[in-house]
């Protein structure tokens, strides 16, 4: 006898899941600061375009493939893909689902252990160490200062917080969707929100912290962050509508291959629109309401605009972060309870990209989740320590960051939105996205998902690749420039970069081998029709 189906225990689960995989580090640490370096007003109109022409429209098409790919017996993109499109080539169209997550995932957890090792040093009021400044605290604890020195497993270290972390996300993704994710969202999620609530309440009603600094006030520190600036300019520059609609990939999880095997333990039963929606709208509202209200605002009060121009998304949180809140009254509670904030949203997303893995390797491979969760383990612990010895300049992480957490994205979008308005066709993919609904998605969707979604990431791609392969500034005539971006030039110009070779040669290996996984997957679906995921 079989073990009972995988299912969701309720609606709010499976929400909470998809909101607890959206909810991340994207959105305390990256959206700030990309907003401000973007300046605000221009940055959020970009940005909820991209939220209503990408995000919704794919996420949906993401849910619908999702659930019905689970009707029909199958958990992983390739699955799903294979099933749906009945072809050979089918099933590979899914490579990218597998790596995207299980990638992305090898350095993610990296940075959340540096969100556990800082709060419980924030804790011990440990995270300034005497003779070293904050920055320099934190180039030691991440290895940013050179390759292999993060390989210790001090207090003061991110070694025991990596082992940690790992034991935690695989203990969780062995118990399995309703024992495992969701129970980690389902207490996780209101956490969280009530700390950046509490840290929020902090950080507006700080006044002005130095009455010597009138200029540095909440009302400024705010107004540095959303001010509009020139809109009309801001809107005309590509590198911005890059950012933003990255930036809404990355932050609903969408396009990761996260949600199409979320929601492939629904039944047909079950509303995916109306849940969809309410899963993108608590990561707006964690997004914008709670990250763009706390990070970049405190840090403007205590350090002005020098303090926080050209940080970068990490420098912001783990340099800029620690001394702001030295500065605040009670600040060792509130960095304390900031990075435990900041865990828990990455636990939740991090468990979520273990999901899809371990979902293909059960059915492509037809081994059972013991031996799917000590596999994908070892495949993982394999890129977590190649991004922690070659933690100089958190050049691996970069790497792997820009070339999967961006580009194979976009990728994954584009095929994900073509399947479902091109291959399975707009009035299937919108009569199998309203099975069971709780809500009619407006009827102007359709010609969105169809033409406008894959127009609009087209030109996003063109525009990729003209500024990071050509390296065109955009500008024409005399002031027209070429020059590929670092990520490019340190593969191919005149002093390429080592350990961002050896990334690139990283995510090529990992392809070919999900690629014969894949493949041999195949080989399995020939003589098992449905895959057997369920069986524990
Ligand atoms: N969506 C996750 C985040 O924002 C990956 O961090």
């Amino acid at each position: 006898m079989s073990a009972p189906k995988e299912v969701w225990s309720s609606r709010l689960g499976v929400i909470l899941a998809v909101a607890g995989s959206a909810v991340g580090l994207g959105n305390f640490l990256r959206f700030p600061g990309l907003a401000a370096q973007y300046g605000g007003g221009a940055f959020m109109i970009a940005y909820f375009i991209s939220l209503l022409i990408i995000g919704i429209p794919i996420g949906w098409a993401e849910w619908a493939l999702g659930r019905h790919g689970g009707s029909l017996g199958f958990r992983s993109s390739p699955g799903i893909f294979h099933a749906l499109i009945k072809k050979p080539y089918g099933k590979y169209l899914g490579v990218i689902g597998f790596i995207i997550p299980v990638m992305i995932y090898m350095y993610y957890v990296y940075i959340e252990a540096w969100c556990l090792g800082y709060a419980l040093n924030a804790a011990t009021g440990q995270l300034s160490v005497p003779g070293m400044n904050y920055g320099e605290f934190f180039g030691r604890y991440t290895g940013a200062g050179s390759d292999g020195v993060a390989l210790h497993f001090g207090l003061h270290d991110v070694g025991l917080f990596v082992l940690i972390v790992y034991a935690i996300n695989f203990w969780f993704i062995y118990r399995g969707i309703s024992k495992g994710i969701e129970l980690v969202c389902k207490y996780a999620m209101p956490a969280l929100i009530v700390i950046a609530l509490i840290v929020l309440a902090r950080v507006l009603t700080l006044g002005t912290p130095d009455p010597l600094k009138p200029d540095q006030n909440v009302l400024t520190g705010l107004g540095f962050m959303w001010n509009p600036g020139d809109i009309s300019e801001g809107l005309k520059n590509p590198q911005l509508w890059l950012a933003a609609a990255g930036q809404i990939f990355f932050s609903l999880s969408v396009g990761f291959g996260v949600i199409i095997t979320y929601s492939s333990y629904l039944t047909k039963k079950d509303d995916v629109v109306l849940s969809g929606l309410t899963a993108s709208s608590a990561n707006e509202f964690c997004e914008v309401g709670l990250g763009g209200l706390i990070t970049v605002p405190a840090a403007f009060m205590f350090l002005g605009a020098a303090g926080i121009v050209g940080q970068g998304t990490f420098g912001l949180g783990f340099n800029v972060l620690p001394e702001v809140f030295a500065r605040m009254p009670a600040g060792q509670v509130f960095a304390t309870i900031f990075f435990i904030l900041l865990f828990l949203a990455a636990v939740t997303s991090s468990l979520s990209m273990l999901q899809p893995g371990i979902a293909f390797l059960e059915e492509g491979l037809g081994i059972k989740r013991k031996a799917s969760v000590a596999l994908l383990g070892l495949v993982t612990a394999i890129g977590t320590g190649f991004v922690w010895y070659f933690s100089k300049d958190l050049k691996a992480l970069d790497t792997l960051d820009f070339w999967v957490g961006t580009l194979l994205i976009f990728i994954q979008a584009t095929i994900l939105i073509i399947i479902f308005g091109w291959t399975v066709g707009i009035e299937k993919g919108w009569a199998i996205l309203h099975e069971g609904s709780a809500l009619r998605a407006p009827a102007f969707f359709k010609p969105i998902i169809k033409y406008v979604t894959p127009a609009f990431l087209l030109t996003i791609f063109v525009l990729f690749i003209l500024k990071n392969v050509f390296g065109w500034n955009f500008s024409l005539g005399d002031a027209a420039r070429f020059e590929p971006t670092s990520y490019v030039r340190d593969l191919v110009g005149p002093n390429p970069d080592k350990v961002a070779r050896l990334s690139v040669l990283f995510i090529a290996l990992m392809t070919l081998f999900t690629g014969i996984l894949v493949h041999l997957a195949g080989k399995h679906w020939a003589t098992h029709p449905r895959a057997e995921s369920d069986k524990n």
